[in-house]
């Protein structure tokens, strides 16, 4: 029999109930490297990293003495009173790094859903123009305007409309959103996405009057999709005919998560605004917007800003995570991951028992999707329902990768099961996670 602690009965009682929670009322209590304890004793191997945060693994040696060494040298300095060292320091880091050199106008922040609003606001300016265009399936945070872009769930903003007006809906291409099996080709899914947009700028909104178009360069709540390297590039080219500014927004899938720093990297393509958090810092609240100076030259001093806003420890541990990138090579170690990853995956997929019931395996770096089947459609109209898949598979998967020690997530609308785990994680902790998810498949495919 389980008994309830204090702090559970704490949480219980007074933690507000718009919280869900994956691990339930458990207390996590410790953090190291790739893995977490919690109160009653449990070590789980994490391959949550606090959804795409912990990317150096639970309290990095060089990243905690750089936040603690900080600490007891200035804390805080507010950006609107001072410059400070590391957030300087940091930009030098941060330049040689950015997917392209026109990137080299900084502004930090605390959270990705405050750099998303501060991207928009500055296309906003810089265009004098006010739509914008954001994808279904995108996930860009919670705040009022990164909510109005968010189009991954409903529950987001459920109740708490009318939402920031404007906001103009295009289709991701993905081939659950187009209607499409997962066999369909790279050039039907880019086909039908961009004929959905034309038909966007001739019904709804004419493409003169878009100050921006916001998308992930891989769908992260949506489902763990990449964006074809074509149609990103046919993004790019509509926005240099019209004007328009094109915001990434690489939250999730930024800082090595994909195999390189940025995810736009693939794919050549590049921002007018780059939007950055997670990764950047490994678990202190830092966030950027990163742009061209021609950008900014626009912001009349004041507009940008923040209490917290770029704070000094945040930046000392985000410089100390820039150097650890480089100095544990680890870029390749997410290479060399994600091939055993991926390839576990496809195997399991290519298996008789449970195979017919894995409908795709996909992503980059180790920012890996795996979907399954369902029989219950999200609409009768989807052609991927399994009329004989067992219910509700990836949440089940979840739960029992978590009975047996991995701390693992879903996402999306969609039975996708994500895999975010450390960018330097060893290979003996991925072959144990790959083990314990293959057995948790096994048992709940089994089971019906
Ligand atoms: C792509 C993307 N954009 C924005 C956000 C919002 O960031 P935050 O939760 O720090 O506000 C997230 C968070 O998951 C994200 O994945």
């Amino acid at each position: 029999m389980t008994t309830t602690t204090h702090l559970q009965e704490v949480g219980a009682k007074h933690v507000t109930k718009g919280l869900g929670r994956v691990a339930g009322d458990a207390v996590m209590v410790r953090g190291k490297g790739s893995w977490v304890e919690f109160e009653d004793g449990r070590r789980l191997l994490d391959f949550t990293t606090g959804i795409g945060v912990t990317n150096l693994g639970h309290c990095h040696p060089k990243v905690s003495k750089a936040a603690a060494d900080q600490c007891l040298n200035l804390v805080h300095c507010q950006c609107s009173v001072a410059y400070h060292e590391p957030y300087l320091k940091l930009i030098e880091k941060l330049l040689p790094i950015m997917p392209d050199p026109s990137l080299d106008s900084f502004f930090f922040w605390n959270s990705g859903s405050e750099a998303v609003e501060g991207a928009l606001k500055m296309a906003r300016i810089y265009t004098g123009r006010k739509a914008i265009i954001t994808m279904q399936g995108g996930y860009h945070g919670r705040t009022f305007g990164a909510m109005a872009l968010t189009r991954s769930k409903t529950i987001f903003s459920e109740g708490s409309g009318p939402l920031m007006p404007s906001v103009f809906v295009a289709s991701f291409p993905f081939w659950h959103q187009l209607s499409l099996p997962p066999s369909a080709s790279e050039e039907e899914v880019i086909q039908k996405a961009l004929y959905q947009l034309d038909l966007l700028f001739s019904q709804q909104i004419n493409p003169q009057e878009v100050a921006a178009i916001v998308i992930e360069p891989v769908l992260g709540e949506g489902g763990y999709v990449p964006a074809p390297p074509a149609y990103l590039r046919s993004l790019r080219e509509i926005c240099d005919k019209h004007g328009i500014v094109l915001i990434l927004d690489e939250v999730q899938s930024g800082f090595g998560r994909t195999g390189k720093y940025f995810a736009s990297e693939h794919s050549g393509v590049r921002p007018d605004i780059l939007v950055i958090a997670k990764g950047i810092a490994n678990g202190f609240p830092l966030s950027a917007i990163v742009s061209r100076t021609d950008i900014t030259d626009k912001l009349k001093p004041g507009i940008m800003g923040g209490t917290y806003a770029g704070n000094a420890v945040a930046c000392a541990a985000a410089i100390a995570c820039a150097d650890v990138m480089k100095e544990e090579r680890v870029l390749e170690n997410v290479q060399q991951r994600s091939h055993e990853l991926i390839g576990s995956l496809n195997q399991l997929r290519s298996r008789a028992d449970v195979g017919p019931y894995i409908l795709d395996v996909r992503g980059l770096g180790l920012m890996i999707g795996v979907e399954f089947a369902s029989p219950s459609p999200i609409s009768v109209y989807d052609p991927n329902t399994l009329a004989g898949a067992p219910k509700s598979l990836a949440s089940r998967v979840a739960k029992r990768c978590l009975e047996k020690g991995v701390l693992i997530l879903t996402t999306s609308i969609y039975e996708v099961v994500r895999f975010i785990p450390p960018l330097n994680i060893s290979a003996e902790e991925m072959a144990k996670g790959i083990e314990i998810f293959t057995q948790a498949v096994e048992e709940v495919v089994k089971e019906g």
